[in-house]
């Protein structure tokens, strides 16, 4: 269960930089993706890029987990609407995003951090647009607060072990 200890925005070390995860169906995100590499468009390197057939394979339990374990920010990338090769899949991603958006304000965790977008092969421009803005408005939210909760955490055992070990 993710549980942040504080609301408040931590405080973003000077050279932080935001991880993000784009979760890319296999056809036209991924395709878009490619053709955007293909053409050696500018984008910033914070983005890792995992392979789904479709976003509709895309369980909000691996989308929680994710944030759980200090990802700063997810991109969900599939079909336009209408031409998703598994028929319905983006538009049960797009509900189930929107669902985990909300879920996210709820905790804290700001639902901003979670976008999803719908494109077609040749849409490299947006698909770059759109990876500028995640990155950008996650930066501007700072470190996922669960990560910094557990730097945090990890600070406290650590004072505490050196301190039993110097008693
Ligand atoms: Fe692309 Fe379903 S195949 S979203």
């Amino acid at each position: 269960m993710i549980r942040p200890e504080s609301k408040d925005k931590p405080d973003a070390p000077a050279a932080w930089q935001p991880e993000i995860i784009a979760f890319c169906c296999n056809y036209c995100a991924y395709a878009a993706a490619d053709l955007a590499g293909a053409r050696r468009m500018q984008y910033p390197p914070n983005i890792r890029v995992i392979h789904l057939p479709c976003t509709g394979k895309l369980a909000m339990e691996y989308v929680l987990e994710a944030f759980e374990k200090g990802i700063d920010g997810i991109l969900v990338a599939g079909c336009l609407e209408g031409g998703c090769h598994f028929q319905e899949g983006n538009l049960r991603a797009r509900k189930r995003t929107d669902k985990v958006r909300a879920m996210l304000d709820e905790i804290g965790i700001d639902g901003r951090r979670l976008l999803m977008v719908n494109l077609s092969a040749a849409m490299a421009p947006t698909f770059v647009e759109r990876v500028n803005e995640i990155v950008n408005t996650v930066r501007s939210l700072g470190p996922n607060p669960l990560k910094a909760a557990d730097s945090r955490a990890k600070c406290a055992r650590e004072s505490a072990h050196e301190g039993a070990v110097s008693e």
